[in-house]
């Protein structure tokens, strides 16, 4: 995975600190109720040709008076001034994978040199930390904590827990430190579980040290960020500039929103391997919780039939190694991890998982052509979070707050309503119907912060509806990518739900993209390169049907990081 370098950061960091005063506050309005905004930029370091800066944003776009936030940006910048023709905004969207506080260079730099050559230098390329990310005090609004540190959170489960066991005298079953569980959870325990993340959300909102931060929950949010990106592309190529986007998984909501507010503004758009923003904002989240693992279930058991087979290249993910490689296979069921279930576990529950020992097995059949992995405790330890990860990133603001949950709740459109029984007992009812449904992802399953929106009371300022009637027809230019399936893109949409939600785009689907982010193949960077330079798409209608040039070279990436340090920050 990548790692970033430490003095990076830093430089980053204390950069954007310094520069923090030196930013201009006047702003002038536009017709739009948009605002110019006056920004900063400056080599991330000495020598760097990225970009860092950062914008004054109004926390609440509809009520400037309330207050000015500020968003953080990277730019990698055009080659000539006299002949650049604009910016292009690049969002990932792989927002759990990562700490919230990874700053934007980090990510631009993975793909930016490739793309900016073959757009002929002649774009700006700018990637962004959205409002409810970043480091609190310099993106504002930053990373919601709701704990001092990992003492102070251990602490806080281990009374709750308590407090919430139906058998007093029954022991709690995690390690008072680490917050693993030692066995396989039962259903009571999903429960009990379930009304502690319930006491952890209230608190969190109560505890008055962080009550400024809690004050400002309701200026996150999609709507908002689409807005703070179109105030920099005011800023950066003027008021009336076309907005060309490539957003990735749920970055391409992003792209969705700007569609649906800015259909004016809207340039050409990618929306890469992207989710369905229907879906996203208007369905339960336990109930799609419930569905995206299913999703996530059915690559890992692809993957597994295709083991079975006799042809050995079957025996591998669309965007892995050629190869059966049980480092990667480990590491994706890892992120898989990461990104849905909301608990961890010892490797010791691994270990009695007999449906992962025989998915293991099954890829295992032929070790001679397995790609570095040994044992199955080894592997028992990479998908528990050990030894790749570090246990458990205790230090991660993300890891003291509820991560994407106010971000992603406060974009939902249904109302809190902590009275309404049926919910509740329809929650309650995923909790133990989903529990043992993935034994190839996890021996019990329990939804990550992200899909518990029941259990979040705030809503953002401004929220918005996608399957309400368009009354303006958009003009924009869209190119939907869709991968095969494998553990990386289980947020995507079908075919034909691509087809239903952007009827005039150009569609691509069964493509092999790379690893995941930004680093795709030469073939696919081609396609998207095209199509954001002067819309051009391929006359065939499956191209980069080999373009798996890169595989190889990720793999033995991939496999240098994996045994380097743990920690990303
Ligand atoms: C997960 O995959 C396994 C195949 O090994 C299957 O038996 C199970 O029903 C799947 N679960 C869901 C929820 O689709
Ligand atoms: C309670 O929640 C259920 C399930 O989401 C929903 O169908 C119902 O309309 C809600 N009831 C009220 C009174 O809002
Ligand atoms: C479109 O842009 C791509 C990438 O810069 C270039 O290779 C191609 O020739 C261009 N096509 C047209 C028709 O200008």
């Amino acid at each position: 995975m990548p790692s970033l370098p430490k003095c990076q950061l830093l430089g980053f960091l204390v950069g954007v600190l310094l520069a923090g005063g030196a930013i201009a506050a006047d702003t002038a309005s536009d017709d739009a109720g948009q605002t110019f905004r006056a920004y900063d930029a400056r080599p991330c370091r000495e020598g760097s040709i990225i970009e860092c800066g950062e914008v004054r944003v109004p926390l609440d776009w509809h009520h400037p008076s309330t207050g000015d936030g500020s968003v953080v940006f990277a730019r990698y910048p055009a080659t000539n001034p006299d002949t650049r023709k604009g910016t292009v905004f690049l969002h990932s969207g792989v927002w759990s994978f990562f700490s919230s506080v990874r700053a934007p260079q980090i990510d631009l730099n993975r793909q930016a040199h490739a793309l900016h050559q073959r757009l002929n230098g002649e774009y700006d390329l700018v990637m962004w930390t959205p409002r409810g990310r970043g480091t609190p005090g310099i993106s504002v609004p930053g990373t919601l904590s709701c704990f001092e540190d990992s003492i102070d959170m251990s602490t806080f489960y281990w009374d709750m827990g308590i407090r919430e066991l139906d058998n007093p005298e029954a022991p709690l079953s995690w390690d008072e430190d680490t917050l693993e569980w030692t066995h396989k959870q039962t259903a009571d325990e999903a429960l009990m579980f379930h009304r502690v993340q319930e006491r952890t959300v209230i608190s969190c909102l109560e505890n008055a040290e962080y009550q400024e931060q809690a004050d400002m929950l309701k200026y996150m949010g999609t709507a908002a960020t689409v807005r703070d990106m179109v105030a920099m592309a005011d800023a950066f190529d003027g008021p009336d500039a076309p907005i060309h986007f490539w957003g990735i998984q749920p970055g391409s909501l992003i792209g969705s929103y700007l569609q649906k507010m800015f259909p004016e503004r809207a340039g050409r758009l990618v929306m890469d391997d992207p989710v369905d923003p229907i879906t996203y904002n208007e369905v339960q989240g336990y109930l799609r919780w419930q569905s995206d693992i299913a999703t996530a279930n059915t690559s890992v058991a692809i993957l597994e039939e295709s083991c079975t087979s006799d042809k050995l290249a079957d025996c591998a993910y669309p965007s892995g190694p050629p190869r059966p490689d049980m480092a990667f296979v480990a590491m994706s069921i890892n992120l898989l991890r990461r990104d849905l279930m909301g608990w961890i576990n010892q490797p010791v529950v691994e270990l009695q998982n007999s449906r992962n020992r025989q998915f293991y097995d099954s890829i295992q059949k032929e070790p001679s052509v397995t790609q570095n992995w040994k044992t199955f405790e080894e592997y028992a330890k990479v998908i528990a979070g050990h030894s790749f990860w570090g246990a458990r990133p205790v230090m991660d603001p993300d890891a003291l707050g509820l991560r994407d949950m106010p971000i992603i709740c406060g974009d939902a459109l249904y109302e809190h309503d902590p009275d309404n029984k049926t919910l509740r007992a329809d929650a309650e009812a995923v909790l133990k119907g989903s529990l043992h449904s993935v034994p190839l992802l996890m021996s019990s399953a329990f939804p990550s912060w992200r899909f518990l929106c029941h259990l979040w009371p705030i809503r953002a300022v401004e929220r918005v509806s996608f399957s309400a009637p368009q009354d303006q027809t958009p003009v924009q230019e869209t190119l939907v990518l869709l991968r095969k399936p494998d553990p990386w893109n289980y947020p995507r949409v079908s075919d034909a739900d691509a087809r239903r939600l952007w009827p005039d785009a150009h569609v691509f689907a069964d493509l092999e993209f790379g690893q995941y982010m930004f680093d795709h193949n030469n073939c696919n960077l081609d396609l998207i390169a095209s199509f954001l330079a002067n819309g051009t798409v391929p006359e065939d209608g499956s191209p980069c049907a080999n373009g798996d040039e890169r595989r190889h070279q990720a793999s033995h990436a991939l496999h240098r990081k994996a045994h380097k340090s743990p920690r990303v920050l």
